[in-house]
Order: structure tokens, then C-alpha cells, then sequence
């Protein structure tokens, strides 16, 4: 089943992060979907979102992170089981019960640092092709969460995944990030890469001319196939990225029309999903 999906955009602050944990805890809450989310940000701010900072910690200090799994099966070759590095019902939202998530450790821009030396990017791009294969059966859905700029690891996803979403802000520079992506894309066909399974205009202020321009100027190109509508810059999306110590509903978490624009999101995002599954055109 095609259901794994990278979120990118080359330009760092577009919003990557809290649209994956959103969508994530929408699918769970709402549509009971089993949702893993691969953290695979060096900043880990996903795993921050959706752990409390002591597991976290405590997990990077253990040695249980993706860039622990990605150690031992690519620099050691010593491959082992990647569920083992999975922690299993994350998420503050209480009735966001079935997200997992492969957290990830600032130690992972050295690992990248040593594939590039070390000229194993071929066995990297096979371990991540493994992970995703493998996780197609296990869950509905499957989440990466990438780091800013173009890493070798992020290529891998962006290769080896069904679908990449980009969030985008509208904004000069972070629609430049897009048209980045789509020209690496253009680059080496032959090398595989995912579908775009659209663009997401994040942050937009109502009041701003600037933004609407921005926003419409994406819209009137179809290779952007943007969702249909944009997510607003609000307070509430902006405080989702604090792990609360207690379990909160989601209405809590994303109230009002937050909640609402949140779950029409979603509705899109599984349409357009299961429309490619069912062999409907994009
Ligand atoms: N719709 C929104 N309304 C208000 N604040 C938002 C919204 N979306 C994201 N933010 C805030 O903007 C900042 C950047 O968001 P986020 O970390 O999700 O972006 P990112 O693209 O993942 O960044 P990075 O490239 O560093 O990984 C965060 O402080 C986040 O809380
Ligand atoms: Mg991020």
C-alpha cells in the first residue's frame, strides 16, 4: 500500500514539524488511523512535540533513537530489528492513542557527516528503503519528518517514500524552497523519487495583502496541487509544539476553528491518499 510520506520543504520555519504532528493526532484521534511518525531531524523537534523531555532524554542518553538503529545497520553493518527503536503511544492528545514514533538525536548530523565520508550512501538509501517497506504493513500511515536543507538522509526518504507533502509559507523565500525541491526532483528521474502529494500553505495571516498574494500566486500553479485550503497562523498551532504534562483533548489542544480547518485538512489529505490507492488520477 502506498502510505508513506515525507514532509519537506528545503526552507527551514515553513511549518513541517507542526503540520506532521497535527495531521498525525488528527488521523489517530479521528479517523483511528495507526500513524508512525520518523523523526529525522537532527533538532529533533517532532519527538520533542510528542514526548515528554525526560523520555526523550533519557531515550537519547540510552542509546534509542533512529540514529542509533542507523549506526549499527549502516556504519557497523550489524543490522538489527528498527521496531526495536520505536516507542509506541505517543502524543498529549488523549484520544490520540495509536501514533509511534522513531525519535531522533542531535548526534545524527555526525552520522550523517561519516556516510558522506564513508561513501555508504547506496546502504543507507537500502536501510531506509527497509525501514518504509517494512512499516507499509505495520500502519496506516507513515510520517518523515525531515531537517531543513537537502541531507543525504533526506534524499533517501524523498526517494523511497510514496508521497512528499511541502509545507510552504507564503512567502518569497519559502517558495523558493519549493521550486529547489522540484528541480532535484527534475535532476536524475531514473534514481526514483516520491509523488507530490501536494502543497500546504501554512501560517498565512488573514489580515496580510502580502500573504493572499503569495497564497493565490501558489494556487494558480497546478504543479503545486495545493490543499484546498490554507492553515493560519494561530496561537494555538503555535503552543502545539509544548509537550503538556498532562493528557488534554484535542479540542483542548486545537480549539475552535483551529480544530475544525485541522480536520478538514485531514479529510483532504486522506482523500487525495486513498484516491492514488484506489488508481484514481491525482
Ligand atoms: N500555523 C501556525 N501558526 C502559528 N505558529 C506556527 C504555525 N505553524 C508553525 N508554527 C510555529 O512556527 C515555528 C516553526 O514551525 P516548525 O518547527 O513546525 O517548522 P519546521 O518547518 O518543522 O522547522 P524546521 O525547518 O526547523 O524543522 C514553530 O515555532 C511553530 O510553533
Ligand atoms: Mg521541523
Amino acid at each position: 500500500m502506498r502510505n508513506t510520506i515525507t514532509v519537506m520543504n528545503a526552507k527551514g520555519g515553513v511549518g513541517k514539524s507542526t503540520l506532521v504532528l497535527a495531521l498525525a493526532e488528527t488521523l489517530s484521534a479521528f479517523h483511528g488511523k495507526k500513524v508512525l511518525v520518523i523523526d529525522s531531524d537532527a533538532q529533533a523537534s517532532i519527538s520533542h512535540m510528542l514526548l515528554p523531555q525526560r523520555q526523550l532524554e533519557a531515550l537519547q542518553d540510552e542509546g534509542q533513537t533512529i540514529v542509533d538503529y542507523l549506526v549499527a545497520a549502516v556504519l557497523k553493518e550489524t543490522p538489527e530489528d528498527w521496531r526495536r527503536y520505536v516507542i509506541a503511544g505517543v502524543s498529549d492528545v488523549d484520544d490520540a492513542r495509536s501514533i509511534d514514533l522513531l525519535p531522533s538525536d542531535t548526534n545524527l548530523t555526525l552520522f550523517e557527516r561519516e556516510i558522506s565520508k564513508g561513501e555508504r550512501e547506496a546502504l543507507l538509501r537500502r536501510t531506509v528503503g527497509g525501514i518504509l517497506r517494512e512499516a507499509r504493513q505495520a500502519y496506516d500511515y507513515i510520517f518523515v519528518d525531515s531537517a531543513p536543507g537537502l541531507s543525504v538522509l533526506t534524499e533517501c526518504w524523498l526517494r523511497e517514500a510514496d508521497f512528499y507533502l511541502s509545507p510552504t509559507r507564503p512567502d518569497y523565500i519559502s517558495t523558493r524552497g519549493l521550486a529547489f525541491l522540484r528541480k532535484f526532483r527534475q535532476r536524475n528521474p531514473e534514481m526514483g523519487f516520491a509523488d507530490l502529494l501536494g502543497v500546504i500553505v501554512n501560517m498565512k495571516d488573514p489580515q496580510s495583502v502580502e500573504d493572499d498574494q503569495y497564497d493565490q500566486w501558489l494556487r494558480q500553479d497546478p504543479e503545486n496541487r495545493c490543499f484546498a485550503r490554507p492553515v493560519l497562523r494561530v496561537t494555538p498551532l503555535q503552543a502545539a509544539a509544548y509537550f503538556s504534562p498532562s493528557d488534554r483533548s484535542y479540542w483542548a489542544k486545537y480549539p475552535g476553528q483551529t480544530g475544525d480547518h485541522l480536520r478538514m485538512l485531514t479529510d483532504e489529505f486522506v482523500r487525495r491518499i486513498t484516491g492514488v490507492q484506489n488508481g484514481q488520477r491525482r
